[in-house]
């Protein structure tokens, strides 16, 4: 699998996630959290924490800066579904993400659709078997019943074992589980603008378990 991704190429690709990332966020800024891309580095680095042969699933793709981080990383398209909400950046990425490889390489899953709903989004045998959910979704934007409903269905769909790879612009987790689920902030990239970091949710072999802790998770507020 080769990458068809040139410099000048590169360059404009990013004027235009840019641009459109700014139209959508006026449009809807609760949704989009940030007003701009994930940066290159932090996209690099988060995708660091994942696995090139895993089965991965990315809700909140934006324009695919994160996306494209991943296949970079040589993960294949066939082992990646990526999940937007917003219909013109869904658009967006079914333009420009299959022309990255040759003809012959198949494309990732892109799907238009709400995290909430993942089980019913991805194709059916996926559901229990995903390695790691990548997610950027500005949790703290959202009303604490659809906070939880997305991330009960990542943990669904996740494998046991399996874990979500966060990517957030506050030092503190968005997640506080009240017990003991593996919670670990794994990249801090102080640099960033605004500072921006990592963090890794482990699924546990003990499903009931982890959904009772799930539903008394805090979600701090006041940053994505
Ligand atoms: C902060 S942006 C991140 C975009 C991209 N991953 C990046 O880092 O540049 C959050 C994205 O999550 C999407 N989003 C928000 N709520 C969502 C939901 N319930 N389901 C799917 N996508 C959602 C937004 O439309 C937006 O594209």
């Amino acid at each position: 699998m080769t990458l068809n991704f040139n410099h000048s190429h590169n360059l404009r690709l990013r004027k235009r996630e840019n641009s459109l990332f700014f139209k959508q966020w006026i449009k809807h800024p609760g949704r989009l959290g940030t007003l701009a891309p994930i940066s290159v580095r932090l996209a690099t680095l988060a995708a660091t924490h994942i696995n090139a042969h895993e089965r991965i699933v990315e809700i909140g793709a934006g324009t695919g800066r994160l996306t494209r981080a991943l296949l970079e990383k040589g993960i294949h398209p066939e082992k990646l579904a990526v999940i937007e909400l917003d219909s013109s950046l869904t658009s967006f990425l079914k333009e420009t993400l299959p022309g990255l490889y040759d003809e012959h390489t198949p494309s990732p899953y892109i799907i238009e659709g709400d995290a909430t709903y993942l089980d019913t989004l991805i194709p059916t045998e996926w559901i229990g078997t995903v390695d790691t959910i990548v997610s950027a979704i500005p949790l703290m934007y959202l009303e604490k019943n659809q906070r939880l409903a997305i991330i009960n269905a990542a943990f669904k769909v996740l494998k046991p074992g399996g874990k979500i790879v966060h990517v957030t612009y506050s030092p503190k987790s968005p997640i506080e589980f009240s017990t003991t689920i593996d919670q670990t902030r794994v990249v801090s990239l102080w640099m960033n603008v605004p500072p921006g970091f990592v963090w890794t949710y482990v699924k546990k072999e003990n499903e009931q378990t982890q959904t009772d802790e799930i539903n008394q998770c805090e979600v701090q507020r006041r940053y994505s």
